[in-house]
């Protein structure tokens, strides 16, 4: 059984780093709506009461049902969760007079206790709080303090319940993966065996159970989260599984042959299929993005049913889903931002009447890549930015032509190659160049030209829902100007995107 921690979400933007940093210490945890969590049963060995935008001391505070599990298994309150475990067992929690935001410093740190076992007085943390503790319950010992918050820490004497009011999950807090590891190793006594290794191990094994001798079929997109999700499953079912890899005529320039090749390369049972004149006949003339993205949606599903059912007797379709996906959709506020819709496959299953697998829900994106990496697939598949499903067709503004997608395709080409030549790849999330659909006078020889504008977009970013334009060296972009004015023709001027998500997005359109 694996041994795991659960997190209540009470709705704080930190609540999945708390999730991360605990699986970096190779401990495995989940997270659950702090109203709506199962019953704790042996493989949980403790438990995280996350922080929450609101105060205990609204008129209907989120209050969890912590009956079977504090007094029995440890429990640590973060932020909220500390002050929850003042404010409803006899202590004050009150109005802060400043708001206690950002840096501070334990100033008394009791290091005998376990939770602070290694950390020393000084140690700087992060605070982010409207509320404080005024006044814990009698049986609570005080731990930890700042110059300004005397309850910076407690224990519930002779119980084993924490509460500490900074945030250990924040990189800030310089200590606070050695603050989580006290608490799930040293004190709940989680042996840290979570690793890519045993996950995909065990996952392995899980899908085995679950399929059977059943036929899997799975849409590959040559991102990262369905590559994963393929091999896993290969590795599980062999030939069982069937992928269908559909060339849209949206990919970059050689896109489709290079991450194919290496597909059948590592033995994946896997059908390429060249759509691409069915979706660029239906997009031609087409200017609108969301009419695109809803074309595209439906072709691709055409597609991808018609080849689906030349595989007989297939009972399930895997999705490479993964967990900021699940917990988005369980969230106790509902999500916390809403992003496009990204599903390119979303309705198959009911269509097809399929049962649906998702080998990585349980997974965060940088473990996707770690579980990729155990299972021996190239840096070429694990390290690629991410791509959008509609693929070049929402970076070609205005109406769709095959002409102005190949002018499109040379210009990515070149920065994208550029940017692997210059080893700046990997230091930049997501980059492409986006075509306008404006013409501008320039010069060339002689004579004057009239033509097309690109941009070039490159981001940095750790989810893509905030991201920071790439601060990329002058030299660089200025070769690349050169490259694409003198090779590809129909531009004749290239210009950079400096503007961050939020206010504007990745994508243009
Ligand atoms: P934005 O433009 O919203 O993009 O800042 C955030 C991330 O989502 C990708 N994106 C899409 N991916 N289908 C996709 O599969 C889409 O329609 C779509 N629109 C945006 C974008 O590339 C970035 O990684």
């Amino acid at each position: 059984m694996q041994e795991k921690i659960l997190i209540l979400d009470f709705g704080s933007q930190y609540t999945q780093l708390i999730a991360r940093r605990i699986r970096e210490i190779n401990v495995y945890c989940e997270i659950y709506p702090f109203n709506h969590f199962p019953d704790p049963d042996e493989s949980v060995k403790g438990v995280i009461l996350s922080g929450s935008p609101s105060s205990v001391r609204d008129k209907n505070p989120p209050t969890p049902e912590l009956s079977k599990i504090k007094g029995t298994i440890p429990l640590l309150g973060v932020c909220y969760g500390a002050q929850h475990l003042v404010h409803s067992y006899g202590g004050e929690v009150l109005p802060s007079k400043n708001r206690e935001y950002g840096r501070a410093k334990l100033i008394s740190v009791n290091n005998s206790n376990p939770l602070f076992s290694k950390i020393d007085s000084g140690t700087q943390i992060w605070m982010s709080h409207a509320d404080t503790i005024a006044r814990i319950p009698e049986s609570y010992e005080i731990i930890g303090s700042t110059i300004d918050v005397k309850a910076g820490a407690f224990q519930i004497k002779d119980e084993n319940t924490w509460g500490i009011q900074f945030h250990p999950e924040v990189y800030h807090t310089t200590e606070g993966t050695q603050i989580l590891k006290n608490f799930v190793v040293g004190i709940c006594g989680c042996s840290q065996d979570w690793t890519p290794d045993s996950f995909a191990e065990i996952a392995i094994k899980n899908l085995q159970t679950q399929l059977g001798n059943d036929k899997v079929l799975l849409g590959l997109s040559g991102g990262v989260d369905s590559s994963v999700a393929a091999f896993l499953l290969h590795k599980a079912i062999g030939k069982n599984l069937t992928c269908i890899f559909v060339d849209n005529g949206l990919l970059r320039k050689n896109e489709f042959k290079k991450v194919l090749e290496s597909y059948l390369g590592l033995g994946l049972n896997v059908k390429g299929v060249d759509a691409a004149d069915k979706f660029l006949n239906q997009l031609e003339g087409v200017s609108d993005p969301e009419t695109k993205r809803k074309i595209i949606g439906r072709v691709f599903i055409e597609v991808f049913d018609e080849e689906a059912r030349k595989v007989k007797d297939v009972k399930w379709l895997a999705q490479g889903t993964i967990y900021p996906d699940v917990i988005e959709s369980v969230s106790v506020n509902g999500p916390s931002a809403t992003i496009k819709s990204h599903h390119n496959v979303g309705g198959l299953p009911e269509k097809m009447h399929l049962k649906v697998v998702e080998p990585l829900r349980l997974l965060f994106k940088d473990e996707v890549r770690r579980v990729g990496h155990a299972l021996g697939l190239p840096d070429f598949i694990l390290k690629r930015h991410p791509f959008p499903g509609p693929g070049l067709a929402i970076r070609l503004l205005g109406k769709m032509t095959r002409e102005k997608l190949e002018i499109l395709k040379e210009a990515d080409d070149i920065f994208i190659e550029g940017l692997k030549k210059n080893g700046l790849y990997d230091s930049v999330w997501q980059a492409g160049v986006i075509l306008l659909p404006v013409q501008s006078v320039g010069v060339m020889g002689d004579e004057r030209t009239y033509e097309n504008a690109v941009v070039l977009r490159a981001v940095t970013s750790t989810d893509g829902m905030t991201a920071d334009w790439s601060h990329l060296p002058y030299e660089f972009l200025g070769a690349i100007s050169n490259e694409i004015i003198n090779k590809v023709k129909g531009i004749n001027r290239v210009v950079f995107d400096i503007s961050s998500k939020p206010p504007s997005t990745i994508e243009w359109e």
